[in-house]
């Protein structure tokens, strides 16, 4: 859940506004002339919606954030998000809900849940569904009550015969979990209950995300018919030094194979995955280890990082993600939100602010140190109009455009070989923060072993150009591959976010195929590096690079020559969404 401080950032971002230097583009070749935008032409591209998206989730307008609730049922999927029906800027949340039989083309409903009880009658912020036994079921979602304070509340299906379920009717004893003196809980922040899991004992636990001072923490809460909550003397985890924990997650992984387990599911083979959205930093960052389901506690395997610097579903615009079991698949999807990069006062004009990521499939890693991702299967049924490159060397300061897809809506798929390792730089440093890596070597600093990779949303010229790409580095006799997904070309409109992402992917290149695979859509760019172990999403607005002049290239900006062992590109056509 995002807090209410959106009307400061507002102001802030509307001052900034007002001492915007109006320049044109052809005024000069003074370098800053060079990063400004001509008002008229990034107003036509905001009012014509360049930037909505072909194939990733958004409603027709206003704003959107958390994804809530997801699930399927009878073979429908659902998902609820928190959603403004009266503008582009956060406020008067309601649950709003789409259902879709293939994750790709949705259908919107009525919104599903909004204030109507004492218990919410100032918000219904995030939640999450549970299958209870024999198919039903039920969400459990955090309310805000006439105190203005976070309680648990529990909404059901009204009609279980409606595919739909469209209806949605509160609990009447709501609230059922409650922040007092005698239990200590801040109620300002007490909130996103999880799916909940049955243990052994035949008791349902949830956790609600919370915080005690600067201690992150997941309370948990445990009931044998989901009406009475007892909190439970510890909380199933907390970390010290991390702030608010936002929409918390918590559920079984194989750890042979990719089939996604129930979230009750217990075994050997089973280690557990929580996430937790850091509200200080914005970024959902995840640990592995294991359960013990008598003593309630979580322990993170050794080795694992609690905090910001830990692992990340996602190093680009990720949060409030939440994963659901998919038991007619068998799969672990997770759905996230992904932000706009823009400014508020770009959003209002356009109208919309926010978009759900792609849908992935998560499951753990051989390694058992990290989840991989990747984008559901369904998506494929958009692409069309296949490229494909036999295997061709990329020579060092070079770059190929792929021509024959909507290179403003796409799907890439790009394997690379490395073998000139003479070139590689070397790193001396112990600690590097890859992110900052990424900015100080952006792709127009010329590499040895890298920059390699895409060139997505490019102009004519490459005024503007959005770099998707490795570099590697060696450190310690070791091969280290840097992933970044660089903002600072990506638009001449100076108001965007244009933080440079990056992370390190964790395979050596002289041994694995390097991959990348970008999904391209008028204002995102989603990248799975390495086959799914690092992602990065960028939010981007260029003012050239849009609707039919946008290029694609395959890029090296190092010395050294990789090779391209295969490239498959596919226009991606547009979905039904709502
Ligand atoms: C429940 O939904 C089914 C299927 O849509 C419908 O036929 C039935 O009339 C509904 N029942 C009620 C009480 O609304
Ligand atoms: C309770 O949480 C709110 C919001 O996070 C914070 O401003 C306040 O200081 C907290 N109160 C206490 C007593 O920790
Ligand atoms: C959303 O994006 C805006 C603009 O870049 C930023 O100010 C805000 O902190 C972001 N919020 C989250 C939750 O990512
Ligand atoms: C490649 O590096 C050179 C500097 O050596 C830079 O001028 C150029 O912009 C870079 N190309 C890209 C695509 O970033
Ligand atoms: C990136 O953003 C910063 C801060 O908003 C701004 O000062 C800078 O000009 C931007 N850079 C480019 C290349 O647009």
């Amino acid at each position: 859940m995002t807090t209410p401080s959106i009307s400061v950032s507002f102001l802030f971002i509307y001052a900034l506004f007002l001492g915007y230097n109006v320049l044109e583009l052809e005024a000069s070749h003074h370098i800053f002339a060079r990063y400004q935008t001509s008002p008229k032409v990034l107003h036509k591209a905001l009012v014509n919606q360049a930037y909505r998206t072909g194939y990733h989730f958004q409603p027709p307008k206003n704003w959107i954030n958390d994804p809530n609730g997801p699930m399927v049922y009878k073979g429908i999927y659902h998902l609820f998000y928190q959603y403004n029906p009266k503008g582009a800027v956060w406020g008067n949340i309601v649950w709003a809900h789409s259902t879709s039989t293939d994750l790709v083309n949705w259908i919107s409903h009525k919104p599903a849940i909004f204030p109507s009880q004492q218990a919410d009658i100032n918000g219904c912020w995030s939640g999450s569904a549970t299958i209870l036994p024999g198919g039903k079921p039920v969400m459990l979602y955090t309310g805000i009550d006439p105190s203005e304070r976070q309680v648990q509340n529990l909404a059901m299906p009204k009609n279980l015969s409606d595919p739909y379920l469209t209806e949605w009717v509160k609990y009447p004893k709501n609230p059922l979990m409650l922040a007092t003196p005698m239990n200590r809980i801040n109620g300002s922040a007490f909130r996103d209950p999880t799916t909940a899991w049955l243990g052994p004992d035949k008791l349902w636990r949830v956790l609600v995300g919370s915080r005690d001072n600067r201690v992150g923490v997941a309370y948990l809460y445990k009931s044998k018919d989901f009406d009475h909550w007892n909190l439970a003397k510890e909380p199933l985890h907390s970390v010290e030094r991390t702030g608010m924990w936002e929409c918390p997650d918590f559920f079984p992984v194989n750890t042979d194979g990719f089939e996604g387990l129930d979230t009750s599911a217990r075994g050997k083979r089973v280690k557990y995955v929580l996430k937790i959205s850091l509200d200080e930093t914005k970024h959902d960052y995840y640990t592995i280890g294991t359960y013990d389901v008598v003593k309630d506690k979580y322990f993170p395997d050794k080795g694992m990082v609690e905090g910001d610097e830990g692992l990340r579903y996602d190093y680009g615009k990720f949060y409030a993600s939440k994963t659901f079991f998919d038991d007619e698949k068998k799969r672990r999807i997770l759905w996230g939100w992904t932000n706009e990069s823009s400014s508020v006062k770009d959003d209002v004009l356009k109208g919309w602010s926010g978009i759900q990521a792609i849908p992935r499939s998560v499951w753990l890693d051989k390694s058992g140190k990290k989840l991989l991702q990747w984008p559901i299967k369904e998506i494929e049924k958009l692409r069309e109009n296949q490229v494909n490159w036999p295997s061709k060397i990329l020579e060092g300061g070079s770059k190929l455009e792929v021509i024959g897809v909507t290179a403003g809506q796409a799907d890439v798929e790009v394997s690379f070989e490395v073998s000139d390792l003479k070139k590689v730089e070397v790193l001396k440093k112990k600690h590097y923060n890859p992110q900052l890596l990424c900015s100080k070597n952006s792709a127009s600093v010329r590499g040895g072993l890298g920059p390699f990779g895409f060139l997505t949303f490019a102009s004519n010229c490459l005024r503007e150009y959005t770099a998707v790409f490795f570099r590697i580095y060696n450190h310690r006799n070791k091969h280290k591959v840097l992933m970044c997904s660089d903002q600072s070309r990506s638009s001449l409109n100076k108001h965007n976010d244009n933080t440079t992402y990056g992370a390190f992917v964790d395979l050596d290149p002289t041994q694995e195929k390097l991959s990348l695979r970008s999904l391209i859509d008028r204002s995102i760019v989603e990248s799975f590096g390495g086959g799914g172990k690092v992602v990065i999403s960028s939010r981007v607005y260029p003012t050239l690079a849009i609707d039919n002049q946008i290029k694609l290239f395959v890029f090296n900006n190092g010395t050294a020559n990789v090779k391209i062992t295969s490239l498959n590109a596919w226009s991606m056509k547009k979905a039904q969404i709502n």
